[in-house]
């Protein structure tokens, strides 16, 4: 569904004007850390991101994001994304004012306003909430929560909505007991409504801040139609506020997360433990042993084995390949049918082939290894090009780097590197070498030549006293 399909005016007539503006300008206190709230990770992706891919396909370009506290490290996490600052973080209801220049050079109409802490939320929840909030001139989601916490409380008299009630500012003598309804955070507002009412908000409050909340009471003071569009517990509407909160958030989308794939045809053992972020794409006939954590642009062919304990980011692994237990991919690439690990480290620009093999205890940093090539035992590879079919013995390393500069190391097909070796780059090993075991390789070796760099041994007459 588009906006176009969703905001039909009462009259019938298209209503392109509709903006998002999201709130996350706040220093998030209750996080009690100096990095801004909406940065904090959650399977992998900052919590911004997850409010912002739940707009994108309803709003498109249309997304307004109020960054105040650290706004330059938020402006760098989202390139992409068009920002209004708000020099003082003086309350949600300033926040907004500080979009409304930008909202007004779009000839925006209504504006579709979310707190940036709200990572659960999903495209259908907000666009049920639009169906349900159109024609109104300000309406807001409210969740039934069994304790309402710091929540803004919906007050209502005979069941006509009154205000918005923070918790500070709740007074049971005064607003009556709290029936569990509470503001969720995510608003349309018509731009007209925005601009009348804006100006008119006040800070007289227990917090000293513009409550954006506060637009309630003054909507229904000026006879506005206003409308609480009732989600009942929808977890999609809980914000983040605190290290237990981000936890709970995060425990539900990998909850979600996990579903989907076990939904689409993934193996998944002990669920609960995997932890997959949202740009993952996991092929049906992929197998995963959880406890595992796999983030960013990861991309798993079919039929890929990934065991237990392993840790993977922005990583391809192709198809039927096996990851075993306790591996760290971090930006490599995994041919068809390879095997990694247990105890691999695969850094970035780490490039298997086909049917290849990277052992225990090996570190692979920019460095291809060729169709069937295998480093099976406690090796660093780094900066190299190793050809298809090279055996590569336990405990070689390549010697990339002389305190200056990095150098590579090129090893042609079908060479076999004995154990032990140390091969100082820059330094090519030619085409069906053979390298002796133990050897120091400064030189280059020639197609089909025999290498040994090592002291000749001697046996002399052993000494007794
Ligand atoms: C807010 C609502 C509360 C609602 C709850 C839902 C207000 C006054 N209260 O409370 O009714 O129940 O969300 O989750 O709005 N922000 C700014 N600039 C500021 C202050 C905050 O951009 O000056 C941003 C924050 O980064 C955050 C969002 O606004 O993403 C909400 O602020 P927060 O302080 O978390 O409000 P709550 O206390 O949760
Ligand atoms: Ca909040």
């Amino acid at each position: 569904m588009t906006v176009k399909n969703i905001m039909v005016t009462r009259e019938g007539k298209m209503n392109d004007n509709l903006m998002a503006v999201v709130l996350a300008a706040g220093k998030g206190t209750r996080m009690k850390s100096d990095q801004p709230k909406v940065l904090r990770q959650i399977l992998g992706e900052p919590m911004l991101g997850w409010t912002l891919a739940a707009l994108r396909p309803i709003f498109g370009q249309s997304i307004i994001v109020v960054a105040g506290h650290k706004a330059q490290a938020v402006r760098e996490a989202f390139p992409a994304c068009k920002f209004a600052l708000q020099e003082r973080q003086l309350g949600t209801g300033h926040a907004l004012m500080s979009a409304m220049e930008d909202a007004r050079k779009e000839h925006t109409t209504s504006l579709l306003v979310i707190n940036g802490d709200a990572p659960l939320v999903t495209t259908a929840t907000i666009e049920n909430f639009l169906q349900a909030a159109m024609g109104t001139d300000i309406a807001f989601a409210s969740i039934l929560l069994p304790d309402p916490g710091d929540y803004g409380r919906v007050w209502r008299e005979n069941g006509e909505i009154k205000a918005i009630v923070e918790a500070r500012d709740y007074d049971q003598a005064k607003h009556g007991p709290a029936t569990g309804e509470v503001n969720a955070g995510m608003y349309l507002i018509t731009t007209a409504c925005a601009d009348r009412l804006l100006p008119r908000l006040q800070n007289n409050n227990a917090s000293g801040e513009f409550y954006l909340t506060d637009l309630i009471v003054l909507a229904a003071a000026a006879g506005m139609n206003i409308k609480a569009v009732e989600c009942g517990n929808d977890p999609a509407l809980l914000g983040v506020n605190s290290p237990l909160e981000l936890a709970a958030a995060e425990e539900i989308l990998a909850a979600r997360i996990t579903g989907e794939l076990l939904e689409e045809g993934v193996v998944v053992h002990g669920r609960q433990y995997l932890r997959a972020g949202p740009r993952a794409i996991i092929e049906p006939g992929c197998e995963i042993t959880a406890p595992c954590e796999i983030y960013g642009d990861c991309h798993i062919e079919e039929g890929a084995v990934i065991e237990s304990h392993c840790w993977i980011r922005d990583s391809h692994i192709g198809k039927n390949a096996q990851v075993h237990s306790f591996s760290h991919l971090d930006g490599a690439v995994v041919g068809e049918s390879a095997q990694v690990g247990p105890y691999a480290r695969l850094r970035p620009g780490a490039r298997l082939g086909k049917h290849s093999r990277v052992g225990n205890f090996v570190e692979l940093k920019k460095t291809s290894l060729g169709t069937g090539a295998k480093a099976s035992h406690l090796s660093y590879l780094g900066d190299a090009d190793i050809g298809a079919n090279v055996n590569i013995g336990a405990g070689t390393i390549t010697c990339n780097y002389d305190g200056k500069a990095k150098h590579k190391t090129t090893i042609g097909a079908d060479a076999f590197i004995g154990s032990n070796t140390a091969l100082v780059a820059p330094v090519n090993v030619g085409q069906g070498a053979l390298v002796g075991a133990g050897s120091v390789i400064t030189e280059d070796v020639p197609d089909g030549d025999l290498a040994i760099a090592r002291q000749k041994q001697k046996n002399l007459p052993r000494r007794r006293s």
